[in-house]
């Protein structure tokens, strides 16, 4: 978990109470999870001869859980390594109709990477299917639920992702949360990360997100994530777009889920790779990078790491730690106009009038060079407490704003396709 202090602890048992019976009862999940997963990057590639650094096999899971560790992720609170698609043989074991990880790439099986997994202070994590079949053609759970869940329970998951590729999309509001139920019943607390949203969205259907949040610690909602910032740009229109209605649903134990982090890939440049992390911080996003942690450049890595000026040592300044807020309250965008949006955040520390800090991203689509000037006075940008707010720059501890009050204007120059992002801690 990311560094708590007892005063965190004892406000996050409150939550615990306050939110009891409204989600999932596992205890898991109260920020949203931080780790590693396959897909985005190494996606289904199975060919251990051609790519031998990248194939889905016990060797890549291994060495980016050392990687996780040796090269600070796990101290900056990137926990679970999760298995993707593709880890799976064509066929069940004929005998006992278990799952079988493939023999040639997973030669031990999955329990002494679990094990390697565990010893080095990680947790472990597998993706499977509701339907018959994987979205890249291997076993689904739908005939076997209870074995399979037992199956997970045996091999030491720590976290489950439930595609639903291959499956009857009007079964899944009642499968998904019996394959959680069997979960549950094989009393291995294991953190459950849904899909049925984003398939039934697809399919016009709105989901019902009561149930939802009830069953689920995460859920995807819409599409997969691609290298790229137009990937980035559509899944945050999508989530501004539809925030009344999936906005209020977030909280501690259950999150909604824009999909994995590029950064370190192919895709986004620096600014926006500072803009993904920024906004999928205010979302209250799953923090799950999908990329080679062995090439990740030392820029990109600070941005991940939050390393970014790292003289000052208050961590609650830093972006993580808006991903990370114990009050656990998704942020909305709340202005959109010339391709300038605002996101913003409420976040502790709450002040004795009732009036939240705020995390606050200005993010510019534009691309006509110059970084753009944006000018909003506070009010403007819902920042209403009368005593005022010390701002701080998030990706730039050094740079201290000072205070600044309702009628006051703020002024910052956003790069192109880029983002500038600050706390407004109130006063
Ligand atoms: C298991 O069954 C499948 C199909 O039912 C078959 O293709 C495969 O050869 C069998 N495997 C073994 C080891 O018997
Ligand atoms: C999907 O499930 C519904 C309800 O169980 C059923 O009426 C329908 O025929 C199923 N469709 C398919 C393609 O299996
Ligand atoms: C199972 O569910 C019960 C009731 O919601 C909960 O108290 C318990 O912690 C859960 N156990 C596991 C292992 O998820």
């Amino acid at each position: 978990m990311y560094r708590t202090s007892s005063v965190f602890l004892g406000t996050f048992l409150l939550l615990l109470l306050l939110h009891g019976g409204m989600g999932l009862d596992n205890g898991l999940a109260l920020t949203p999870p931080m780790g590693w997963m396959s897909w985005e990057r190494f996606r289904c590639l199975t060919d251990c001869k051609l790519y031998p650094n990248e194939c889905i096999s016990e060797e890549l899971f291994r060495r980016h859980a050392d990687l996780l560790v040796s090269e600070g992720y796990a101290d900056a609170g990137y926990e679970y390594i999760i298995i993707d698609d593709c880890w799976l043989e064509k066929n069940r074991d004929n005998k006992t109709k278990k799952l079988v990880a493939d023999k040639k790439r997973f030669p031990n099986g999955l329990n002494p990477l679990a094990d390697h997994i565990h010893n080095i202070g990680l947790k472990f994590g597998l993706y499977q299917d509701y339907g018959t079949n994987t979205c890249a053609g291997f076993p689904g759970v739908i005939k076997h639920m209870q074995l399979d869940a037992q199956t997970f329970a045996d091999w030491d998951v720590d976290y489950v992702k439930l595609d639903g590729c291959y499956a009857n999309i009007s079964d899944m509001a009642v499968g998904y949360p019996e394959f959680g139920r069997l979960l549950n019943a094989t009393g291995r607390p294991m953190v459950y990360s849904c899909s049925w949203p984003a398939y039934q969205e697809d399919a016009g259907e709105m989901p019902d997100y009561t149930s939802l949040k009830q069953h689920c610690n995460l859920w995807r909602n819409w599409d997969d994530i691609d290298d790229s910032l137009e990937s980035v740009a559509q899944i945050m229109d999508y989530f501004g777009k539809n925030q009344d209605r999936i906005q209020p649903h977030a909280g501690p134990g259950h999150w909604n889920d824009p999909d994995m982090l590029l950064l370190g890939n192919y895709g986004l440049s620096y600014d926006q790779s500072k803009l993904q992390m920024a906004i999928w911080s205010v979302m209250a996003a799953p923090l799950i990078m999908s990329n080679d942690l062995a090439v990740v450049r030392p820029e990109i890595k600070d941005i991940l790491q939050n390393r970014v000026c790292s003289a000052f040592e208050d961590l609650k300044i830093k972006v993580i730690a808006v991903d990370q807020d114990e009050l656990g309250i998704q942020g909305r965008r709340i202005l959109s106009k010339n391709q300038i949006e605002v996101w913003s955040r409420p976040i502790t520390p709450v002040v004795s009038n009732n009036q939240h800090s705020y995390a606050v991203a200005f993010v510019s689509r534009r691309a006509d060079g110059a970084p753009y000037r944006i000018v909003f006075t506070l009010k403007e940008l819902e920042l209403h407490n009368t005593a005022g707010y010390d701002v701080q720059d998030l990706y730039d501890d050094k740079n201290h704003l000072g205070v600044f009050r309702p009628a006051n204007q703020f002024i910052t120059r956003v790069n192109p396709n880029g983002v500038t992002f600050y706390k407004f801690t109130a006063l």
